[in-house]
């Protein structure tokens, strides 16, 4: 039995297999194919946070395999204050055939695996978001069928989900990530130095920097995320002011390859950490990104749950 905690769960060969399968369910799906393989399955999905396209790409994927998915709300259950997280993880997996949980701290997900006899998703934690990572890998894949030794541009929070989960693909594929960030809102050294290690046999490259100009120099994609992540509320009008240099604006852009790529994983605060003229050009691919969540974590589903 698998799990799929962090983006390094995975191998780059079981991804380029899922990337596969997920284009041709993507065609499928466009197409008005419907799908079985999850029948009679079905997917406890517990949120201890607000969420968008988690909760419809995994709930619709499943409903698009002959599978259900179960919603319960961060009120439903009192992860770990009604009912301790070993014993919910060790219900929801006598009952569903797998459990995807979006929490605060990762070691609640991490407890929730230890006590599953079922597979266990990420669906993020305040460490890492690998689900939005595998979708935005399939998606830099659609579009350069290469992800080998393309320069990412990370601008704004890396001591964060989304950074850390870029860090580590970027080590798993071969790629060079630069992030630009305020200095006390760097990548976390453990996952810097993963990170680093995965590079050593990739190819691949770390490099966290403070310039936002220096970072996206002749880069290939330029990524980046909310300023104010869930769970970060109560530092908002100090972290506003901290990162007010690090917006992603048409000027910034400008200094990245003429074809760059502007990816973002959403919910996107405009005027924030992105303009508007920037997530509505034409090199933003925002949507495509967003749209992939339902295709490939449908691959994933299969590839977890099917036996
Ligand atoms: N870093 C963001 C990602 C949202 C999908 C957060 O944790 O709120």
């Amino acid at each position: 039995m698998k799990h799929f905690l962090s983006i390094t769960d995975m191998s780059k060969n079981e991804m380029q297999v899922l990337f596969k399968t997920a284009a041709r369910i993507k065609k499928e799906t466009r197409a008005g194919k419907s799908r079985s393989d999850l029948m009679g399955k079905t997917l406890v999905m517990i949120f201890e946070k607000p969420s968008l396209r988690t909760h419809l790409s995994f709930e619709i994927g499943m409903t698009q395999l002959g599978g259900h998915g179960v919603y319960l709300a961060p009120t439903d259950i009192g992860l770990g204050v009604r009912e301790s997280v070993s014993d919910v993880a060790k219900v929801v997996s006598r009952m569903g055939d797998g459990l995807m949980a979006r929490v605060f701290a990762h070691r609640t997900i991490c407890e929730l695996a230890a006590n599953s006899r079922v597979p266990v998703i990420n669906g993020l934690s305040d460490w890492e978001h690998p689900c939005q990572i595998l979708a935005d890998l399939f998606t830099i894949w659609e579009i350069k069928r290469e992800l080998k030794g393309l320069k990412l541009a990370f601008i704004g929070d890396g001591e964060n989900n989304v950074a850390h989960s870029l860090c580590l693909a970027a080590g798993l594929w071969g790629m060079h990530l630069v992030t630009a960030c305020p200095v006390g809102f760097w990548m976390k050294e453990e996952v810097v130095g993963l990170g680093a290690s995965l590079c050593k046999k990739s190819g691949g490259s770390i490099t966290q920097l403070s310039d936002p100009d220096a970072a996206v120099n002749k880069a290939d994609i330029v990524y980046t995320d909310t300023w104010v992540s869930m769970g970060d509320e109560s530092e908002k009008a100090k972290r506003l002011n901290f990162f007010k240099p690090y917006q992603v604006t048409t000027k910034l852009i400008q200094q990245a390859k003429p074809n760059a790529l502007f990816m973002h994983d959403l919910p996107a605060y405009r005027g924030n950490e992105v303009t508007s003229e920037v997530i509505d050009g034409v090199q933003s691919i925002v949507f495509q990104q967003a749209e992939n969540r339902l295709h490939i974590q449908k691959a994933l589903l299969v590839h977890l749950l099917k036996h």
